[in-house]
């Protein structure tokens, strides 16, 4: 049994937008019910044979009276699966069950009132868990001005004379508001009445379901062959191994590339849960040197990039020949990984692309236990199998590893300095209780040096600087406000701990114009 198929019948998110598409997907997972997201392009025989509890509608940033909007096929409509519209999801069954779709009236964005039809032959079912008028979040410019027939208007705000409407008889809903976000007050509420009530899902998608079905599902796949896993020290590797460790114990060979550009302790930190908690057979391989060497004199960061990634290769695959008979593969691909390449456009699906830009004559079948979880349920099962807290919720860093973060050419000393201060980074901003909420936050080595004053010598040091941002998903970010004291404690912490080092400095570059990383 795959790890869906466990989960039971799964609600389908139509993806009119991806961003609004991937929230709702992640709330009715926090309503522990299965979803996934679906191209707007399924067909009705597709939704058949997945065989969904209930459709949701996602909104998007088109109008639907525009030419060439997105549609549903309409055939979907008859299926008796329930169907949730949301913004524009609503708008769409409107129009394309025959209500009326205007974007002449005044358009309504962030927090309005809802009031609840009271006039109705019963209460809606979707809305029976809500007071009569409370605060919902909107962002629209259209607004549906009459339903559809065979639907009732059960709410509206000053903007939206329909903001929710239903066909009971057909199990067919929208609302123009938004439950998915937390500003509407008990959208949750709402997204549970269609999924429980509605759709009779049951609240069955758990992390421990989770686990167990990933388990039974990589047994399955590899039967009694050997496994390797790539580990990297960041959360999604380190979880897919422990999955598959719980699944075939012994059968998986774990291999560490110590590239000695990684963050202090993180070598130690994965030898003693991997090797240590777990017992898992570990292969660490000591590269640090190879990497330097192959970084002499290196200044320019692309350049670095590739020396580094092919290295990286080089060296792992060195590790799994002498392994010599395993047939599988560990990576740690997540579901919006799936989604970018799956919904959007199907022909960019890649079912056995290789790790890191592994040669093709690599031959290994992929195993991917976390395909279908987002990062927040990666972390959820993370620490339900265990790993520690350090590992689960470490930052993300890049492949390149410091080298990067130097900027300039890489020399051990320098490696050193940074790691030194880096470490210093991660502890206060951890003692000030701001490491979670942080996206990234680290230290950074321009190689240049800066006049300075220590007792009552001139110093002619490093000056190191410090880069903490905020962001949701890396691609745009801005720099973090962290408290006078907690700048404070860093500054006076790495110049007096970390020898080498004279000045301190805080990059306020938001991103755009930055990059988070400064190579
Ligand atoms: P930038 O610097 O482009 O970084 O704003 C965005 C995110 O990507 C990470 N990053 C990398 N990750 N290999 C990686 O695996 C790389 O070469 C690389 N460069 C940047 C960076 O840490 C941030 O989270």
């Amino acid at each position: 049994m795959s790890i869906t198929e466990h989960a039971g019948a799964p609600v389908l998110v139509v993806d009119f937008g991806a961003q609004y598409a991937q929230l709702i997907a992640r709330r009715v997972r926090e309503a522990h019910v299965y979803s996934e997201i679906v191209a707007h392009s399924i067909t009705a025989d597709q939704v058949v044979a997945r065989r969904p509890a209930g459709i949701i509608l996602s909104g998007g940033p088109k109008s639907v009276n525009v030419p060439g909007a997105p549609v549903l096929d309409p055939a979907i409509y008859e299926l008796g699966v329930p169907v949730l519209g949301i913004c524009y999801g609503a708008q769409l069954i409107a129009r394309q069950l025959g209500g009326t779709v205007d974007g002449d009236g005044n358009g309504e964005y962030g927090r309005t009132t809802l009031t609840v039809a009271s006039d109705g032959p019963a209460p809606s079912v979707l809305l029976g868990a809500v007071p009569p008028s409370f605060d919902v979040w909107m962002s629209h410019f259209d607004a549906i001005v009459a339903p559809p027939a065979g639907f009732r208007t059960t709410a509206s705000t000053a903007e939206a004379p329909v903001a929710a409407m239903e066909d009971p008889a057909r199990a067919i809903y929208g609302v123009q508001f938004h439950p998915e976000v937390v500003h509407t007050h008990g959208g949750q509420e709402i997204l549970k009445a269609f999924l429980y009530e509605v759709c009779g899902c049951r609240p069955s998608w758990t992390m421990t379901s989770v686990i167990e079905a990933a388990t039974e599902a990589i047994r399955q796949q590899v039967g009694t062959e050997r496994v390797i896993c790539g580990l990297s020290g960041g959360v999604d590797s380190a979880v897919a191994a422990a999955l598959v460790h719980k699944a075939v114990g012994p059968q998986l060979t774990c291999v560490f590339v110590d590239t000695g550009l990684l963050r202090a302790g993180e070598a130690d930190q994965v030898e003693a849960t991997f090797r240590e908690q777990f017992n898992i057979d570990l292969v660490h391989v000591k590269a640090g040197d190879r990497f330097l060497g192959a970084l002499d004199d290196i200044q320019d960061p692309e350049r670095k990039r590739k020396i580094i990634g092919e290295t990286f290769i080089r060296v792992f695959e060195e590790a799994a020949s002498e392994l010599g008979d395993a047939r599988f593969l560990v990576q740690g691909t997540l579901y919006p990984d799936i989604i970018e390449s799956g919904t959007k456009d199907a022909a960019k699906i890649k079912s056995h692309h290789n790790v890191g830009g592994l040669p093709d004559d690599m031959q290994f079948e992929l195993v991917e236990p976390l395909r279908s979880l987002f990062k927040d349920e990666v972390r959820a099962v993370g620490e339900e199998l265990g790993l520690p807290e350090e590992i689960v919720w470490r930052q993300p860093f890049p492949g390149p590893g410091l080298a990067v973060r130097i900027v300039g050419t890489v020399n051990a000393e320098r490696v050193a300095i940074l790691q030194a201060a880096d470490a210093i980074v991660t502890e206060e901003i951890r003692r000030a209780g701001l490491y979670r909420e942080l996206w990234q936050s680290f230290a950074v080595l321009p190689v240049v040096h800066t006049v300075g004053v220590m007792g009552d010598e001139r110093t002619y040091a490093h000056p190191i600087i410090i880069r903490a941002v905020t962001s949701d998903d890396a691609m745009t970010a801005d720099w973090a406000r962290l408290p006078y004291e907690v700048l404070e404690r860093l500054a006076s912490r790495i110049i007096n701990e970390v020898p080498g080092v004279n000045r301190v400095a805080y990059d306020i570059t938001s991103k755009p114009p930055g990059t988070i990383e400064w190579e």
